[in-house]
């Protein structure tokens, strides 16, 4: 699933492989369509969109997706993210996926664009200050 990209210092590749996914959302209730594509540390990038569900509740981010896929697929070490939405305004990961994000790959940058440019960088630090880890348990 996941295929070899290399790195570049802006992450152009990195936002537009997260445009790609974005495009195969599966939002018929919201319209809200979601991308994001994680780069693991040996360059592999694995993709993901938000995948909605008539239960509403039962919907998952594309984070979550882009996160729980790599790690099925033996990947555990992760340098960045990049998540592409329509909107003018940046669209940062909801409260769960930084939960996940920062517990499976840490302190990563978090590239924010929407289908024409980068509107946003953040570090998993900035956006999940404080957080609850596995080495309190
Ligand atoms: N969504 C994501 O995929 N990622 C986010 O960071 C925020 C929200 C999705 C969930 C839902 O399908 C739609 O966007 C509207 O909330």
């Amino acid at each position: 699933m996941g295929h070899k990209k290399s790195r570049t210092a802006d992450g152009v590749a990195l936002v537009a492989a997260a445009r790609a996914a974005r495009r195969r959302a599966h939002a018929p209730f919201s319209g809200f369509k979601v991308g994001a594509a994680l780069e693991c540390d040996d360059g592999t990038v694995v993709t993901g969109c938000n995948i909605e569900n008539a239960t509403y509740g039962l919907t998952i981010c594309a984070e979550r997706v882009a996160v729980f896929k790599a790690v099925s697929e033996g990947h555990r070490r992760f340098r960045r993210v990049a998540v592409v939405t329509r909107s003018l305004a940046p669209a940062s990961p909801c409260g769960p996926c930084r939960q996940i994000l920062w517990e499976f790959a840490g302190d990563i940058e978090v590239i924010l664009a929407n289908l024409e440019t980068v509107i946003g960088r953040h570090t998993m630090k900035e956006l999940l200050p404080h957080p609850f880890g596995g080495r309190l348990l």
